[in-house]
């Protein structure tokens, strides 16, 4: 006899939606994927919130999740390093982010498991072809950075904290508060002075140069560096629970 009330069944492998959520200096954005990688529900972007503590970013997740219908689980970009789910940096964020369990304190909120990585890593696995040394930048409030050789991540590269010019940083020199101050044209120029001396660092088989500020480049690219959509940032979440 069939049972009167029957337990919700488990989704299966093929059918599981997953929650990307990335969390960046200036917004944070959602979407569901399906268990191949596709957007099922619309994008959608907050301000993040300020000051950027992690109780206020939590409630600003939990807002965009609630918007978002229904997930089984949950992948998130986190623009830090970032350690078993556990924040080590915030550099964009204020508050007190070191040592703080973003992926259990969510999971709770949620009621689903919770995957967190650097933010840079997840753009990564989005554009990634998984052959060779690869490398990725992300330009945007902060300057992301991520190395895959043969689709494996060498995890915690922050190239962004890296003393580039004059003793300034990747950061200092390509960040967002500083293309706002120099403007696009030599914003460009340093960009590609970057490109080589990262070229000539890593003898990358690609670049991927992706982040909100992507779109600003203007200047030519070598044939081995690839602008990607900033979309992809959230693309890469599924690549979190590929175990
Ligand atoms: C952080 C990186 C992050 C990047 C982009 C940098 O300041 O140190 O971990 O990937 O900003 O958000």
């Amino acid at each position: 006899m069939e049972p009167a009330v029957q337990a919700p069944s488990k989704p299966r492998p093929h059918e599981l939606r997953t929650l990307a959520i990335d969390i960046g200096g200036t917004g944070i954005k959602a979407v569901v994927l399906s268990a191949t990688g596709k957007p099922l529900t619309e994008r959608s972007r907050v301000k993040t919130p300020r000051p950027a503590t992690p109780g206020a970013v939590i409630n600003t997740i939990v807002e965009l999740a609630k918007a978002q219908g229904e997930f089984d689980r949950v992948s998130v970009g986190f623009p830090g390093v970032v350690r078993r789910g556990v924040t080590v940096t915030a550099p964009n964020l204020n508050g007190n982010w070191g040592g703080f369990r973003l992926a259990d304190v969510l999971s709770k909120k949620l009621g689903v498991p919770v995957r967190v990585a650097n933010d840079a890593d997840v753009q990564g696995f989005g554009v990634i072809a998984g052959h060779g040394v690869e490398l990725v930048v992300t330009l945007g409030t902060g300057f992301g950075s991520g190395l895959f050789v043969d689709g494996i991540l060498v995890p915690n590269l922050e190239l962004g904290h890296h003393p580039f010019q004059k003793g300034k940083t990747y950061e200092e020199l390509l960040g967002d508060a500083v293309l706002k101050k120099v403007g696009k044209k030599k914003w460009n120029k340093r960009l590609v002075r970057a490109i080589r001396t990262l070229d000539l660092v890593f003898n990358y088989d690609l670049l991927y140069i992706g982040g909100g500020n992507a779109e600003r480049v203007t200047v030519k690219l070598p044939s081995n560096v690839k602008i990607v959509s900033n979309v992809a940032g959230l693309l890469g979440g599924l690549a979190l629970w590929r175990d």
